[in-house]
């Protein structure tokens, strides 16, 4: 049941946000999620924008991480940015798999797997994502896609390691597009993706996994998808641009 597990809401910035707007939105949010600790709150950022994001969170109970992380330690990697330099930055959490990074940058469950492996080996909170594309879900397989998913990006992942995942459902044809999975078609695909761990990692860890929906989610339609059973938060792109909307998904959430 849901009181076993953490409620997470999630900004994904993107690639929007210049130090100093990162700065004032994270000091405009922060008096009015101040208190609101029933769930945890998490701004991932450019990485740019990371250290004056820090700044401005300091001593709220916003949490700031990264949108992406490479899987090698160290090397000829241009443009790329460690696990290790991103705790050494103080990031404890870090998005991996997201739909953009799959459909632009060549991003495929093996590499997912091997970010997702190396984040966690540096003691990386990991916010996975995955999803189903529009033509899976209009042909019946989404179940068959997320499970296949699950089970490829966290291979050979440890029982101990996946205390540190958190898994983003995230239609792919419902972010960005203003389109939102409705509530029983997340709650169903989470449920999805929790059978698939209990069945991997076993009854408790499903349960105690926490599942967030992303897509599409907007001060309106939070409460109704946090409400679901097997939705436990969200992963919020467009809606996290804007003080009072990711606010009100805080507060959907207490
Ligand atoms: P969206 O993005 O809320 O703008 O649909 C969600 C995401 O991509 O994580």
């Amino acid at each position: 049941m849901k009181d076993t597990r953490r409620t997470v809401i999630a900004g994904n910035w993107k690639m929007n946000m210049t130090p100093a707007e990162a700065k004032a939105l994270v000091t405009e949010v922060a008096p009015l999620v101040a208190g609101k600790d029933k769930c945890d709150i998490i701004f991932c950022a450019p990485y740019v924008d990371i250290f004056a994001a820090q700044e401005a969170a300091k001593g709220t109970n916003i949490k700031i991480g990264a949108e992406n992380v490479h899987f090698a330690a160290k090397g000829a990697y241009t443009g790329e940015i460690s696990a290790e330099m991103l705790t050494a930055c103080g990031v404890e959490y870090v998005i991996i798999g997201h739909s953009e990074r799959r459909q632009y940058f060549g991003e495929t469950d093996e590499t997912v797997n091997l970010r997702t492996k190396a984040a966690l080996a540096a003691g990386m909170k990991v916010i996975l994502c995955l999803g189903e594309v529009k033509e899976e879900r209009l042909s019946g397989i989404t179940d068959e896609v997320v499970a296949m998913q699950t089970k490829l990006d966290l291979k050979d992942v440890t029982a101990e390691e996946l205390k540190n995942v958190i898994i983003a459902y995230e239609p792919v044809w419902a972010i960005g597009t203003g389109l939102t999975a409705t509530p029983e078609q997340a709650d169903e695909t989470c449920g999805v993706i929790r059978a698939t761990i209990a069945k991997l990692y076993g009854e408790e860890a499903a349960e105690a996994i926490t599942i967030q929906y992303g897509g599409s989610m907007n001060a309106k339609n939070a409460a109704e998808l946090l409400a679901k059973v097997n939705v436990d938060g969200g992963l919020i792109g467009g809606a996290s641009l804007k003080a009072a909307d990711f606010a009100a998904i805080v507060d959907a959430a207490q």
